[in-house]
């Protein structure tokens, strides 16, 4: 949506967004030029001399006229960001050393019972190296005096930590030993009166995400009594190091680039990045890509939100393979708000509403009658929008409405006391108004439509919302993305599932409780929803893993987080693996996975040469010799990758054989039997050796997986399960056309 700009994986967000962008495309004095990013691959061994190297090269481009990088990446890879006409930045891409050069664009931002439904208790066992696991949070920043991040129990930082805290007087910002490292990343020095000069958050998305993954335990938190109980993150002694990439109107891969570069650089074990969205870019044009290959060179691992555009196909971002991303589904908490009409009837909305109109009635009125005639019409204002009501005729009722869209904006300018929403798309989560609202889907709508149209005093009351137990989670949440990967089909994402709705965790007490401004609640908890915030809850688990086992790869704690998830019910989520992956994150089995599907930066590289990159990019991304391997196929289905995908065409006779190899992570001596489960039908499945017997730990064993036949339907998936009674190491097998 809108042109390639990027946001948060929050769906809050979203309409505070919108008014500052136009500010800064204005600002833009240099109407054809516009900032690029030149990505060089691997970092030079000797740092100093690449910011020489950026300058130089832009010389090269510009000759005399005098043009300043931007900004210089040098610490865990190499590139720089300048301002270029489309020309210069062809002329750019061909020179010596780049691997690509794509427009700096802007991405999205797409408590406390999540990690109990997922079977993660307070008290299980912890490591006692989980104090020196550092997450890097990549948000909006954070609020520092929120009690999640109190520092009592923590000591010093671990000492292999080697980043820092921006310290600003003026702000009161500092560091402790549970926020370790802070920093803040604008490149185009544009900040907006909404956002803070550091790594203060004004929005509460860095807040809520970094005390979802690592936060401290908080006793009675709660949202005005929603979700209350004691709020903890995944890791609750594990460090926080926030990189400030997200402002008010979005997050700039130039700063995004920026922060990762840092984080790499500074010693951080996970990278948590709930952010993405915009076109589809190929793996070395996109900067989370980029900066996760990096980060998997050095042994971390990148969680990132898949985002919130679904539930259409191939609607994910983020989907690299030496990555990891999160679908959200929800948990067993939802919302319920009764509206109760001038006709006694009671009709059941969602939303989440704080508000008590203590049953006082309010006159009602339909938006479509209360258009403000200079700025809309009838068809208009019935939406609600900002500016497209009459204050006269609206102040002090309950306004109906015929999206959920406006999000209660229009209604609370023009006065209302309440509104109820109504829309042709069906509802599956709760958001928060900033005025008493609920919302209906089609049938109820129009119940209540009627209602207002065929009685001359319509009125009505809107109850508090009530928290009801929803006994079908887990399951996909609509908005979640979901695949097929749109440039390597064959790799299944997104890769796993964690809840992301309704999710309470810490905020920004500056930042109103809907983030719609005029709304006057302020809190220190609050409930949203989105792959923003299941995404944390990987990377907490991710960090768990991590303090058992702080030596594995990146690969391998990827491995155990997927083959341990949860299977979940196909007929609730018709996309199947393509809307959760591998299934239900479970945070406990995932320390103990008995197998693991192990890959480092050889086997990407030999997936990137079987994907048609060229030995000369493969060069400048590993800075050495490696050659594209002749041994090899390449393909897809020989990447080491912790489930099996397959995409064919219809009715064709094919065979395609999958190569894998288990690590043997459990005891010494262990003897795994294949159980392979597939519908019957049109195509055969089998395991060679179905037997993998180990007599050590980090043992390697090989087998393959052939599947042929032909396709009749759409879609078929199945799992192979290598069992040795005490651990099930699950992969789904998906076959699509
Ligand atoms: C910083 O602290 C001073 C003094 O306590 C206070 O007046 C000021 O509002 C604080 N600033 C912020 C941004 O919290
Ligand atoms: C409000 O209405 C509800 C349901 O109709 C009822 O249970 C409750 O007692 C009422 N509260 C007051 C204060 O009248
Ligand atoms: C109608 O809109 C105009 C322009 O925004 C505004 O000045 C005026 O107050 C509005 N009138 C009413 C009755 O809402
Ligand atoms: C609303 O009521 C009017 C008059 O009672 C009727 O003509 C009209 O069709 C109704 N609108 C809808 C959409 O049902
Ligand atoms: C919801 O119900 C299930 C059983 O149906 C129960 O296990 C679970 O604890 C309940 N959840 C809450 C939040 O009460
Ligand atoms: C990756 O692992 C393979 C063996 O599985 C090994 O031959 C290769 O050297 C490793 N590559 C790197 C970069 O460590
Ligand atoms: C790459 O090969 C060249 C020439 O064959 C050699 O001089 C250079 O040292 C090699 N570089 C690395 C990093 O191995
Ligand atoms: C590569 O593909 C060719 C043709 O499809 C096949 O004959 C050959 O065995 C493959 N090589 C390897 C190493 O898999
Ligand atoms: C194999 O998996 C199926 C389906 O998950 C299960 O019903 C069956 O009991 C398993 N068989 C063995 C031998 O574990």
């Amino acid at each position: 949506m809108e042109g390639g700009k990027y946001l948060l994986h929050c769906f809050l967000l979203a309409l505070l967004t919108t008014k500052a962008v136009s500010h800064l495309v204005q600002s833009n004095a240099n109407a054809n030029r516009k900032s690029y990013i030149v990505y060089m691959g691997d970092r030079l061994k000797d740092g100093t001399s690449t910011a020489l190297l950026h300058s130089s090269m832009v010389q090269d481009v510009f000759g005399s006229e005098s043009k300043t990088v931007l900004y210089s990446y040098k610490k865990s890879f190499n590139g720089f960001v300048v301002d270029l006409t489309e020309e210069e930045a062809q002329k750019m891409a061909g020179m010596k050393g780049v691997v690509s050069v794509f427009s700096n664009e802007k991405r999205k931002l797409h408590t406390t019972r999540s990690w109990d439904f997922m079977g993660f208790p307070q008290q299980v066992e912890r490591a006692t190296m989980e104090s020196d696991v550092i997450i890097g949070i990549l948000d909006t920043g954070i609020w520092p005096e929120s009690l999640s991040f109190d520092d009592k129990g923590l000591g010093p930082p671990p000492s292999k930590w080697k980043g820092s805290c921006q310290f600003l007087p003026q702000d009161n910002f500092t560091c402790n030993n549970k926020i370790i490292g802070a920093k803040y990343y604008r490149s185009d020095g544009l900040f907006l009166p909404d956002d803070f000069e550091s790594p203060r958050d004004s929005d509460g998305h860095g807040t809520h995400t970094a005390s979802t993954a690592a936060g401290n335990l908080v006793d009675g938190a709660s949202l005005y009594g929603f979700g209350s109980g004691t709020a903890r993150g995944g890791v609750p002694s594990a460090r926080i190091a926030v990189y400030k990439i997200c402002w008010s109107d979005g997050c700039q891969d130039a700063d995004i680039l920026a922060g990762l570069d840092d984080a790499i650089s500074d010693g951080v074990d996970i990278i948590s990045i709930s952010v993405g969205g915009g076109r589809t870019r190929d793996y070395f044009e996109d900067a989370i890509d980029i900066a996760s290959f990096h980060a998997m060179k050095n042994g971390i691992l990148t969680v990132s939100s898949a985002g919130n555009e679904g539930p259409g196909r191939s609607t994910i971002s983020n989907f690299s393979p030496w990555s990891l991303s999160v679908a959200a589904s929800t948990i067993d908490r939802k919302f319920s708000t009764k509206v109760q009409l001038g006709n006694k009837k009671i009709y059941e909305g969602v939303s989440i509403n704080t508000f008590d109109l203590k049953n006082k009635t309010y006159p009602m009125i339909y938006g479509g009658d209360a258009p403000n005639t200079t700025t809309a019409s009838s068809r208009s204002s019935r939406l609600c929008f900002p500016n497209s009501l009459d204050k006269k005729l609206v102040k002090g009722k309950i306004v109906l409405c015929d999206t959920i869209r406006a999000n209660g904006i229009g209604a609370l300018s023009a006065g209302a006391a309440g509104t109820v929403a109504r829309d042709l798309d069906s509802i599956d989560y709760s958001n928060l108004f900033p005025l008493p609202a609920s919302c209906f889907n089609f049938v109820d709508g129009r119940n209540i439509f009627q209602y207002v149209n065929s009685t001359s005093a319509p009125t009505a009351t809107i109850f508090r919302s009530s928290e009801v137990n929803d006994s079908l989670a887990p399951y996909i949440i609509s908005f979640s993305s979901r695949g097929p990967n749109p440039i390597t089909p064959e790799i299944i994402k997104p890769d796993i599932s964690a809840p992301g709705v309704h999710i309470l965790a810490a905020w920004s007490s500056i930042s109103p409780v809907s983030s719609i401004p005029g709304d006057n609640r302020f809190v220190t908890f609050n409930i949203i929803s989105g792959t923003s915030m299941s995404c944390p809850h990987v990377s907490g688990a991710a960090a768990y893993v991590k303090s058992f086992h702080p030596t594995w790869s990146p690969a391998a704690i990827q491995s155990a987080l997927m083959t341990t998830a949860a299977p979940m019910r196909s007929g609730i989520n018709m996309e199947a693996e393509f809307a959760y992956g591998s299934g239900h994150l479970n945070p406990l089995k995932a320390a103990n996975p008995g197998l693991v599907y192990d890959a480092n930066e050889t086997d990407y590289i030999n997936f990137l040469c079987g994907q048609g990159y060229a030995t000369r990019l493969i060069q400048l991304l590993s800075k050495d010799n490696s050659t594209c391997p002749k041994d090899t196929n390449g393909t897809v289905s020989e990447l080491n990758y912790p489930s099996f995908g397959l995409s064919t065409s219809p009715l064709k006779p094919f065979s395609r054989t999958f190569k894998r190899t288990a690590t043997n992570v459990g005891s010494p001596t262990a003897v795994y039997r294949a159980n392979l489960s597939f519908p019957t039908g049109t195509l055969k499945i089998r395991v060679n050796p179905d037997v993998l017997s180990f007599t050590s730990v980090g043992q390697k064993l090989s087998f393959e997986v052939i599947v042929e036949g032909t396709m009749d339907k759409a879609m078929m998936s199945g799992a192979l399960v290598w069992d040795d009674g005490e651990h099930k190491v699950r992969s789904p097998i998906v076959v699509f056309i």
